[in-house]
């Protein structure tokens, strides 16, 4: 049941995948059992696997149609069904249509929403005899299967019920009268965290944000836990607890490999915290203010702002409805020993103050927020798009300094030099390193336009992204490039 990845590839098994499969709920890295001889359909029980990222069903013997329920899996982001005996088309989700044709190609016949397959076969005008004999067959065929179907209708009906889709939660009522929601099975997570924790003491405290300080948490077990301590205002009694849960239980089960895993939620009368997976290097901001600063270069850097790009489409364009962060800050983007980045807090802005009327007084931390929230309440995506401009430039000049705060409050900057405000802690990139950070520096004085409607949207930040391309010849090098360039050409 704890099981996170599996992988059995490269084996002789056999038969069919076992249905039981879909009872392994907390499945989220990856689930590979390609090159085996596996026989049969694909069990619709899969789709229970929520979390998970990664399914590599490849060279095997499958056969069938791909069950149209594996839309359920909203974390996936590869799913490998190449090599064999597959036909029918492909189930039409977000993740399928980006998908590339190589992971269904060399089946029976697949077609549908990916973009490289043929579309989904449908009937052609059948000439008129052809149209007769159809006819007596179908009526034939027609009333044992409406009998059949409805019968199914009535029995999945009964056991779609109890079965939701949903992850099993530990509604863990202890005697302390604490209350626990976390994907984690079996035991009182509550006591272990205030045990390791020493009941919140200073010297485990990593961190603080606009909701709360953090812990490190190494629970008896060995698991290391970041765990955030909410200070909240006296809310007894205007906690809507169902929404509340539900809204939680959506947020636990958000898989991203750019989101900070949050593992659940406990509260009590005396305190609530989340219970986030620990990344080993802390936050963005506290790296950049730190001596080792420098050991994020330029490559590095470049590939974080790439990763809160795609962590924040993934929220705005792929999930619905879109959750918008509320808070993005260099506090808020964790990284790990190999900095990779994440962040953190998504969703949490709303969880923890439904009421989005006074949402300002509790949540967005000061010079990260876009101008537009000071006249007007309206929260939208948007409003993160300016963040992550914010967030992009500190990263490219290595704090959140005097340039910064001019450029944000649209005081000219046009003739200082681009390498003069670089992090003078790294050399000047060069060639195509040069090339992206340009790119990427002119991206983000785009995302903090002070009006919303002209910043792009995070897909098309994603887009420019993904491809590096030269800036226009017009432009000058780096070294001699000033802020001005960059506002008159876009790249
Ligand atoms: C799936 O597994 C096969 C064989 O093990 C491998 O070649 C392929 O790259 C995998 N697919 C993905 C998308 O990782």
């Amino acid at each position: 049941m704890k099981l996170r990845l599996l992988k059995l590839n490269n084996n002789n098994f056999s038969g069919t995948i076992p249905l039981a499969i879909g009872n392994l709920v907390v499945l989220q890295d990856t689930f590979d059992v390609s090159h085996n001889s596996l026989t049969g359909e694909i069990p619709s029980q899969l789709s229970k696997l929520v979390m998970l990222q990664s399914l590599n069903l490849s060279h095997n013997s499958l056969s069938g149609h791909l069950p149209s329920s594996l839309t359920y899996m909203t974390s996936l982001s590869t799913v490998d069904v190449s090599y064999n005996e597959l036909d029918g088309p492909v189930p039409d989700s977000p993740a399928f249509r980006r998908a590339p044709a190589e992971w269904f190609v060399h089946n029976i016949h697949l077609c549908g929403v990916v973009r490289g397959l043929p579309p989904c076969f449908t009937l052609g005008t059948p000439t008129k005899d052809d149209r007769s004999k159809r006819h007596k067959v179908v009526v034939i065929a027609i009333i044992p299967s409406v009998v059949v179907f409805l019968l199914l209708f009535i029995f999945i009906g009964a056991f779609r019920k109890r079965e939701k889709y949903t992850v099993p939660v530990d509604n863990n009522h202890n005697k302390e009268g604490a209350f626990c929601i976390l994907n984690f099975v079996g035991r009182d997570v509550y006591k272990d965290i205030i045990e390791a924790t020493e009941d919140f003491d200073v010297k485990y405290c990593i961190g603080s944000g606009a909701y709360g300080s953090v812990y490190r948490a190494e629970l008896a077990s060995g698991e290391l836990l970041a765990v955030k301590k909410i200070h909240l205002p006296d809310t007894e009694g205007t906690c809507d607890e169902q929404p509340f849960q539900t809204e939680i239980q959506t947020l636990t089960q958000i898989r991203h490999r750019n989101i900070v895993k949050l593992y659940g939620f406990c509260f009590s009368p005396r305190c609530k915290f989340l219970v986030y997976e620990y990344m080993e290097r802390g936050s963005l901001g506290s790296v950049l203010r730190s001596e080792t600063a420098a050991e994020l270069d330029w490559v590095n850097r470049l590939s974080i702002v790439k990763d809160v790009a795609r962590a924040l489409f993934y929220m705005h364009h792929d999930c619905t409805p879109p959750i918008v962060h509320r808070d993005v800050t260099s506090n808020n983007i964790l990284l790990d020993s190999e900095f990779k980045a994440c962040v953190s807090d998504f969703g949490i802005a709303r969880l923890l103050n439904p009421d989005s009327s006074n949402w300002t007084m509790l949540a967005g931390t000061r010079g990260y927020l876009a101008p537009e929230l000071a006249y007007t309440m309206r929260v939208t995506t948007q409003c993160d798009v300016y963040s992550f401009g914010v967030v992009t430039l500190e990263l490219l000049m290595g704090e959140y300094g005097e340039v910064l705060i001019s450029i944000l409050s649209s005081s000219p900057v046009n003739d200082s030099f681009v390498k003069d405000v670089l992090d003078r802690r790294l050399p000047v990139p060069e060639g195509q390193v040069a090339d992206e950070v340009v790119t990427v520096l002119s991206l983000a004085l785009r995302s903090v336009d002070n009006h919303p409607e002209s910043r792009p949207t995070m897909k098309q930040v994603s887009d420019k992204l993904c491809v590096v391309r030269t800036p226009p010849p017009s432009l000058p090098s780096i070294d001699a490039l000033k802020f001005s360039d960059l506002m008159t050409v876009e790249i």
